[in-house]
């Protein structure tokens, strides 16, 4: 059996939105950073966050999960989360999407022993047009890249050690295994998975809270 471990990057600022570190921030009543780990909660074997700072003196406790300190870039963290676990395959995943359910969880585990790396990404509803010439882009072939993503360990450390080698960055952890020459297997998620970036989002998370705590 492979050992899953869950690593969450949870150590960012949240500038954009403008309320603190954004992983404490409360959506109806529970912070993103707890959605997130109740999620995996008995889906994996284990959990392990990346906090700054400031963050790791007022956290709440979390039972079973290990906190350790994140970096300055969203990569500098995912990088300490990936040197801190021995599991197989590990699903990196924002704190700052808290609607993730377990059927997407387990699509990439799924995804991961097949293909070694697997990505959750959706379809573009909106049409795309480049801002200074108003020129339409085809999106039938685009898709927005959401997490989880799923990587074999040994996989994804090598793409992050390359990438520090190189000086390469990456907003997502699959770009820098593509960038080493591997695919990355495409899952479906939906707008569930939306990030919670702006304070637009925040009032959508919690209006979309209240239909997803009724049925989870
Ligand atoms: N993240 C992290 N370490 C960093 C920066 C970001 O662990 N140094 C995490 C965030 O906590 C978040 C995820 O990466 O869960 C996605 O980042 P983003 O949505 O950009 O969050 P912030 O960086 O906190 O927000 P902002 O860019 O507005 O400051
Ligand atoms: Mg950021």
């Amino acid at each position: 059996m492979n050992k899953v471990a869950a690593l969450i990057p949870a150590a960012g600022d949240g500038l954009r939105l403008g309320r603190g570190p954004k992983a404490l921030v409360e959506v109806a009543g529970e912070t993103l950073l707890s959605r997130a780990v109740r999620a995996f909660a008995g889906a994996v074997d284990e959990i392990l966050v990346a906090v700054s700072p400031v963050m790791m003196g007022g956290l709440e406790p979390h039972p079973g999960v290990r906190f350790l300190l994140g970096g300055d870039t969203r990569q500098g963290s995912v990088y300490n989360l990936l040197r801190e676990t021995d599991a197989d395959i590990v699903l990196i995943h924002d704190a700052a999407r808290p609607f993730l359910g377990r059927r997407v969880i387990d699509d990439v585990i799924t995804a991961v022993e097949t293909h070694n790396a697997a990505s959750v990404v959706t379809m573009v509803a909106d049409t795309l047009i480049e801002a200074e010439t108003g020129r339409v882009i085809e999106r039938s072939t685009l898709r927005a890249v959401q997490t989880p993503q799923g990587f074999r360990r040994e996989l994804i450390l090598a793409a992050h050690e390359h990438a520090l080698r190189s000086g390469c960055a990456a907003t997502d952890d699959a770009g820098l295994v593509r960038i080493l020459g591997h695919e990355v297997a495409l899952v479906e998620g939906s707008s569930w998975l939306m990030k919670v970036t702006t304070r637009a989002d925040l009032e959508l998370a919690e209006a979309l809270a209240a239909v997803w705590d009724a049925q989870c």
